[in-house]
């Protein structure tokens, strides 16, 4: 069984310019589109796992997440609490339990039309 360390692979500070904050233009080039497939960043990028074993439902659930988030930012504005303070985005401030996820927080939607 070949295993791999998927939270090094895409915080390696050797390879990663600052790896803890969220920036999805990383993926970027100059003009603003997305790198190609083969440009190191995006093989590095490991959502769906690599190689033989990699996710079969990788393709449906790109589909799927575009379609839920593109509906909720066409129906709805997203913005903070004001009553409730943001947890930071590093997740090395995140308690370590079976999954790494940020404490609880609140969003509110706003209707848009
Ligand atoms: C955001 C959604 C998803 C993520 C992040 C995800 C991620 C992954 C990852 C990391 C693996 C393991 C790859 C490895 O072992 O190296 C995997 C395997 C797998 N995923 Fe997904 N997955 C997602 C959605 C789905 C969906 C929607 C389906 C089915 C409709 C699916 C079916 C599978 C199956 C069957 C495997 C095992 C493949 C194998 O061992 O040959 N996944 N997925």
């Amino acid at each position: 069984m070949v295993t791999y360390n998927v939270w090094h692979v895409h915080h390696d500070e050797s390879f990663w310019k600052n790896p803890f904050t969220f920036d999805p233009t990383r993926f970027l080039d100059e003009h603003g589109n997305l790198l190609p497939p083969e440009d190191e960043k995006r093989q590095r990028l490991l959502t769906f796992g690599i190689g033989k074993r990699s996710c079969v439902g990788e393709k449906l659930a790109r589909v799927r997440i575009f379609l839920a988030l593109t509906s909720l930012l066409q129906n709805f504005d997203l913005t903070r609490d004001p009553s409730e303070p943001f947890p930071s985005p590093d997740p090395r401030t995140y308690p370590c339990e079976f999954f790494m996820q940020p404490p609880p927080y609140k969003l509110q939607f706003k209707p848009r039309h």
